[in-house]
């Protein structure tokens, strides 16, 4: 496709707007000189790229139940919240009490459609339009099997399901009732991904050959998540590779556009298992570590003093002191990272080839004073340097650098959102494809997501067995 002719296709209006989608471009063009388009602005801000706002009005709000009331329940719900004409929770199921009623209470849901176990709201007759899963990895299977056979739209959290066979269930049962059935793949949706992948489909830096990509978890949050907490046993939830890393294997995919032909990994847990405890260290960070003053990872620190994570707290005041601290010494996160029943690597690598011989590699890393992603891509004439919110696009014809780094928290969906606008730029396009009956309004379908879960699960057989493997 012809540079000029792949923008004009990426004429979707900024934040809502219509407008033609070479005019700014071409406006740019002009002010440096008339040049053509081969020749890129310093800020590519104003390009017109696939990143907009809001749908045109509906005829009436979708309605959804939320199976699953915590965190990820909670971030789809804000867009009922924020935009009440396009979506209305009607029903909530959590096995956790304080959960279920605060989520609901909300949302003025009615106590009649308020649920326990996902198996309590999936036995009664449907009454929304969508079931958005947000329980935790190994209890998706059965409430997405239960929802599609009732007839509801699905949107399930990622992974998919812990296992190859129960990923192939949902994918054949989505296709034979022909419901809509997204995966929560947030990355595809991010403006910055956009914006990245719509100059390397361009031609901007030629043919794409190869792609460094960094998944930098940051020492705190491992901790939390893969340590302590929900995520830290691979056998009871999913493997790392899944858990955290399926949106990179995801994002590697959709950037090259290109399947995946072989995978080869490698990684284990080097640091958060009890040989390395250090000497006297107690059980908890509670009991009076002597060596908590100076542990990056005492808990006591994360949670009371520096307040990260605490979301996972059931407490009305999340900023209480003496409650947080209460909730270290009666839950599993005020656990000495030395001493949790954890098994998940903190050092992940894994090496991909491409159609066409283009390689990735990709590295899951917990020992960084940041999260986010990183990533470079190399092509033949250019090469874009990417830190997850803003990338510098280096052109070897004309020697030049451009940079993209829009602020996208003017467009009311990405305001306030995670996954750099991600999360309820996912949501909308789900909206849109349940009023419209259209799964082709998401990109993260569950058809395409399987790919990149059979990236994982090799991987990780890969990465247990040491073979490089065959994606078939
Ligand atoms: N897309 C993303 O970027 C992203 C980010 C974080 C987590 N996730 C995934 O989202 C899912 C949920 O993660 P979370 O962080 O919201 O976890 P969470 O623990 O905050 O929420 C899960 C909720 O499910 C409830 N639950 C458990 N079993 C249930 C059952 N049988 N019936 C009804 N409710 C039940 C729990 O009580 C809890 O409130 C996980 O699969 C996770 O891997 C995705």
């Amino acid at each position: 496709m012809q540079r000029r002719d792949f923008f004009k296709a990426c004429g979707i209006a900024a934040a809502g707007m219509a407008m033609d989608p070479l005019s700014l471009f071409n406006a740019r063009a002009a002010e440096v000189g008339g040049q053509d388009l081969a020749e890129l602005p310093e800020s590519l801000n104003d390009l017109q790229l696939p990143i907009r706002g809001l749908s045109p009005k509906m005829d009436r709000p979708i309605t959804i139940i939320i199976i699953g009331a915590g965190s990820r329940g909670n971030t789809y719900a804000r867009y009922a919240e924020k935009f009440p004409d396009y979506v209305k929770v009607v029903g909530v199921s959590d096995i956790n009490d304080y959960r279920l009623h605060k989520l609901s209470d909300l949302h003025e849901v009615p106590a009649e459609r308020r649920y326990g176990d996902f198996s309590e709201i999936l036995s009664v007759p449907k009454f929304a339009d969508a079931a958005v899963i947000c329980t935790p990895d190994d209890v998706h299977y059965k409430p997405t099997i239960m929802a599609l056979k009732l007839g509801y739209h699905v949107l399930v959290e990622k992974p998919i399901a812990p296992t190859e066979k129960e990923c192939r269930d949902i994918l054949k049962l989505s296709l034979s009732t022909g419901k809509v059935v997204g995966t929560c793949h947030v990355l595809r949706y991010a403006p910055y991904f956009i914006a990245l992948k719509a100059m390397m489909d361009s031609g901007a830096i030629g043919d794409i050959v190869s792609i460094q990509h960094q998944e930098p978890i940051e020492h705190r949050h491992m901790a939390h998540s893969y340590v302590r907490g929900n995520w830290r046993s691979s056998k009871e939830t999913t493997p790392i590779i899944l858990a955290k890393s399926c949106h990179d294997l995801d994002i590697l995919r959709w950037l090259f556009d290109k399947p995946c032909k072989t995978i080869v990994a490698d990684g284990d847990l080097f640091l958060f298992k009890e040989e390395n405890a250090p000497a006297g260290a107690p059980l908890k960070c509670t009991d009076g570590c002597p060596h908590e003053a100076t542990c990056p990872y005492s808990a006591i620190k994360v949670y009371v003093q520096q307040k990260r994570h605490t979301y996972v707290f059931d407490i009305p005041d999340r900023r209480d002191e003496a409650a947080l601290y209460d909730q270290l010494v009666k839950g599993p996160y005020g656990r000495c990272v030395y001493h949790c029943d954890n098994d998940q690597p903190d050092h992940y690598v894994a090496n991909m080839v491409f159609e066409g011989g283009r390689t990735a590699s990709f590295s899951m890393d917990a020992f960084t004073p940041f999260g986010g992603r990183r990533t470079r891509v190399m092509g033949t004439t250019g090469f874009i340097d990417g830190d997850g919110t803003s990338f510098t696009l280096y052109d070897f014809r004309t020697g030049t650098k451009s940079v993209w780094d829009r602020k996208v928290s003017d467009i009311p969906e990405y305001k306030g959102s995670g996954h750099g606008g991600g999360d309820l730029a996912l949501f909308r396009d789900f909206v849109e494809a349940v009023a419209a009956e259209d799964p082709s309004h998401l990109s993260s379908t569950i058809d395409v997501s399987m790919e990149s879960h059979i990236m994982g699960f090799l991987a990780e057989k890969s990465r247990k067995n040491g073979r490089k493997m065959k994606v078939k």
